[in-house]
C-alpha cells in the first residue's frame, strides 16, 4: 500500500513540475486505473519561465534514487528466495536452506527499515505537494496579464531553449562530427622488460567486457574506480558509474565490487547537488570531479560527507559545444587523474580550439600550470593521461583505431604516435586512465570496458 501512497504523490508532483511549460492555467480531471478521480490544476509562474533549481527537483531525485534503490534490493531479494529455494531442493539440504533463510530475513529487515524511510519521504512530499497547490491557487486568483490573446509572441519568449540533451526531445547530446584520422607509422616496441615505473604507452590490449548498460540512458557515461581510495566507506574495489544521457544527470551509483556491477545491483545511489554535464567526470582520492552542466564550473563532490567540496571556474574554458571531443556530446572538459595528479584537457578561445591541459590541485581545483598543444580538440574522439602524458584516440566508431598522439607536460613537446586500439563496439564516448590498476577504463556504447595498457620506457630523446 505504501508503494502506491508513494508513487501516487510522484505522479501528482510530476504534473505540477511538467506543467511550467505551459502558458496558461488548466484544470483537467481522469480516472485513475482503481477508478478513483484526480484533479490536476496546472499554471505557469508569471515571474518565471522555468522553475528554480533549488525547487523539489533534488528531493524529487532523492526520492527516485531510493526507488531506484529498493527495486535493486527487491531484485536481491528475489535472486536470495530462488537461490534459497535451488539450495533447498539440493544435495545438501538443511544448511543451505538455513545459510538462505537467515539471509532473506537480513534483506526483508533491510527492505522494511527502507519502506519506513521512504514512507516518511512520501509524506514529506505531500506535504509539500499542498503547500505547491495553495501555492498555485493564489497564483490562479492574481489576474493574469494577456495570456490568452497573444498566444503566438507569449509562447516564443516563455519556450525555454530547447536542449538537445534533453531525453524528451528523443535526441542525444551527440553532435555531427567529422572523424579524422591521421596516418599511422608504426611504433616499433623496445625492449622486452616487466616495466612497473612511469613511462610511456607501449600497448592497449583488447577490451574486457564488465557490464551492458540495459536502459537507453545508459548509451553513453563514465565509470571508473577510484586509484588513491580515501575515506572509511570505500576502497578501491568500489566501482562508480554515472549513465550520463538526459537533461538532469545526478545519480552517481557505487557498487561494491566489479562482480557487483556486472549483476547489476548498486549499493548506494549518491545525488549530486549540482547536475553534470557530459562524460568528462573523473573520481580521485574520495571525491568525484565533474564540470557543472551549461558552465566551465569544475565541481569537486566528496564521497564520504556527500557534500560539494569545493567549486571553481576554469578560466577560459570553452563548454557547452565550444570545443568538444570529435563525437560531441559537450564533452568541452575533461577531466583525467594520473600517477602525478589531477588534470583538465579542454580548450580555450585563445589556443582556438587546440587542446589545453592544465595540472589542478586537487584539493581547491586552481590551475597549477597550464600547456598548449597543438592538435585541435575537435579532431580526435577522447584523450587520457598517463604518467604526465597526454594522449589522444583518433576515432570513436573505428573499430580498429589508434592512440594518434602524445604529449609529454614535462618536455612541452608533442609528437604523432600510433598505439592499436579498438572500439568494439564502435561507439566509444569516454576514456580515463587508472593508475593503479594501469588500465583503461571505457564506456563503448552501453559497453563498460577495461584495456590493460604497458607502459614502457619512452622511446625518443
Ligand atoms: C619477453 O621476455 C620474457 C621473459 O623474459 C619471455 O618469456 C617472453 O617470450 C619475451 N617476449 C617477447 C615478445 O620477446
Ligand atoms: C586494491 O588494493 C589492494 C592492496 O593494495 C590490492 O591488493 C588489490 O589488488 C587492489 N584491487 C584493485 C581492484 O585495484
Ligand atoms: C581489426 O583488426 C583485427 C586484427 O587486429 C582484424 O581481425 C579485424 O578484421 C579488423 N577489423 C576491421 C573492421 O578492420
Amino acid at each position: 500500500m505504501w508503494l502506491q501512497v508513494l508513487f501516487l504523490s510522484l505522479s501528482c508532483f510530476s504534473s505540477v513540475t511538467l506543467s511550467q511549460a505551459q502558458d496558461r492555467a488548466s484544470l483537467r480531471h481522469s480516472n485513475d486505473h482503481a477508478g478513483r478521480c484526480h484533479y490536476t490544476f496546472t499554471v505557469a509562474s508569471p515571474q518565471e519561465s522555468s522553475c528554480p533549481e533549488r525547487s523539489m527537483k533534488p528531493e524529487m531525485d532523492g526520492v527516485l534514487s531510493r526507488v531506484t534503490l529498493l527495486e535493486a534490493l527487491v531484485s536481491r531479494l528475489i535472486a536470495g528466495m530462488d537461490g534459497g529455494a535451488r539450495t533447498g531442493v539440493g544435495s545438501n539440504g538443511g544448511e543451505g536452506l538455513q545459510e538462505a533463510y537467515s539471509q532473506v530475513t537480513r534483506e526483508r529487515n533491510q527492505l522494511q527499515k527502507d519502506k519506513e524511510h521512504l514512507s516518511g519521504q512520501a509524506q514529506e512530499l505531500q506535504r509539500r505537494l499542498a503547500e505547491l497547490s495553495r501555492e498555485a491557487e493564489s497564483l490562479r486568483e492574481t489576474p493574469c496579464q494577456h495570456t490568452h490573446t497573444s498566444g503566438g509572441t507569449q509562447h516564443e519568449k516563455n519556450t525555454p531553449a530547447s536542449d538537445p540533451t534533453d531525453l524528451g526531445n528523443g535526441a542525444y547530446q551527440e553532435m555531427k562530427a567529422e572523424v579524422t584520422e591521421v596516418p599511422a607509422s608504426h611504433l616499433i616496441p623496445n625492449g622486452n622488460h616487466t616495466f612497473t615505473g612511469c613511462g610511456e604507452l607501449q600497448s592497449v590490449g583488447d577490451p574486457v567486457l564488465h557490464r551492458k548498460a540495459d536502459t537507453m540512458t545508459g548509451k553513453y557515461g563514465v565509470w571508473m574506480q577510484d586509484p588513491e581510495p580515501q575515506g572509511p566507506h570505500y576502497d578501491n574495489k568500489t566501482v562508480w558509474r554515472m549513465d550520463t544521457v538526459g537533461k538532469d544527470v545526478r545519480q552517481l551509483f557505487a557498487y561494491e565490487d566489479m562482480e557487483q556491477l556486472s549483476q547489476g545491483f548498486p549499493m548506494k545511489v549518491l545525488v549530486l547537488p549540482d547536475p553534470m554535464e557530459s562524460t568528462g567526470a573523473t573520481i580521485y582520492r574520495g571525491s568525484l570531479y565533474y564540470q557543472r552542466k551549461r558552465s566551465r564550473t569544475l565541481i569537486r563532490y566528496d564521497l564520504t560527507s556527500e557534500s560539494l567540496a569545493s567549486r571553481r571556474e576554469l578560466p577560459h574554458a570553452g563548454f557547452h559545444g565550444q570545443h568538444p571531443y570529435s563525437w560531441g556530446g559537450y564533452t568541452d572538459i575533461d577531466l583525467a587523474a594520473d600517477e602525478q595528479g589531477l588534470w583538465a584537457i579542454y580548450s580555450t578561445s585563445k589556443a582556438k580550439g587546440a587542446i589545453v591541459i592544465s595540472q589542478l590541485d586537487p584539493k581547491s581545483l586552481e590551475v597549477k600550470k597550464s600547456w598548449e598543444t597543438n592538435i585541435r580538440k575537435n579532431t580526435v574522439a577522447n584523450a587520457f593521461m598517463v604518467c604526465g602524458r597526454l594522449y589522444t584516440v583518433a576515432s570513436y566508431t573505428a573499430a580498429n583505431t589508434t592512440v594518434n598522439y602524445v604529449f609529454d607536460t614535462a618536455t612541452g613537446a608533442g609528437r604523432a604516435v600510433a598505439v592499436p586500439f579498438k572500439n568494439k563496439y564502435r561507439y566509444n564516448s569516454m576514456v580515463d586512465y587508472n593508475h593503479a590498476q594501469r588500465k583503461l577504463f571505457a564506456w563503448d556504447n552501453f559497453h563498460m570496458v577495461t584495456y590493460d595498457v604497458r607502459l614502457g620506457r619512452a622511446s625518443r630523446s
